[in-house]
């Protein structure tokens, strides 16, 4: 089924001027962008959207990474989109992604690896809604 996901390209990419490359592997894989924009979070919205992580170890970390520069995010739309999406992505840590993804071509380490992506019908709605209006959307 057509299905949307939320991406982040994260400050680690954004940094060293890795947002097209990225983006063209999302096109490439035959994910549309039907919403995009750069932002830098604040530490509210980053603490709020990774709320799920807050009991874990890394959270400081995670939250100070992703307010130390900006981001991009989006919402990518295609077929199977969250799997796709997963699947360009690679492996959340770089030393066990596939060849040719996002994390095995640009990631640094677990933490700054380049990307985010839903991980499921459920979190990708929540996540969109976070960032994005429905105005916002255009398919
Ligand atoms: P993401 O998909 O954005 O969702 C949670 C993030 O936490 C994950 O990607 C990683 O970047 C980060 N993360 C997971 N495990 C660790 C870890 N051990 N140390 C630092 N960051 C981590």
């Amino acid at each position: 089924a057509i299905e949307r996901t939320f991406s982040i390209i994260k400050p680690d990419a954004t940094k060293r001027n890795l947002t097209g490359k990225i983006i063209a592997k999302f096109e490439d894989a035959g994910l549309r962008i039907v919403a995009s924009k750069r932002i830098h979070m604040s530490k509210e919205q980053a603490e709020a959207f990774y709320g799920v992580h807050k009991d874990r170890p890394f959270f400081g970390e995670l939250v100070d990474f992703m307010i130390s520069e900006p981001v991009v995010v989006q919402v990518l739309e295609g077929e199977d989109a969250i799997a796709k999406n997963r699947e360009v992505m690679g492996a959340t840590n770089p030393a066990e992604a596939a060849e040719g993804t996002v994390r095995k071509d640009f990631a640094l380490s677990i933490g700054e690896n380049s990307v985010h992506g839903s991980d499921a019908p459920e979190t990708a709605a929540e996540e969109i809604k976070f960032f994005f209006s429905d105005a916002e959307l255009v398919g």
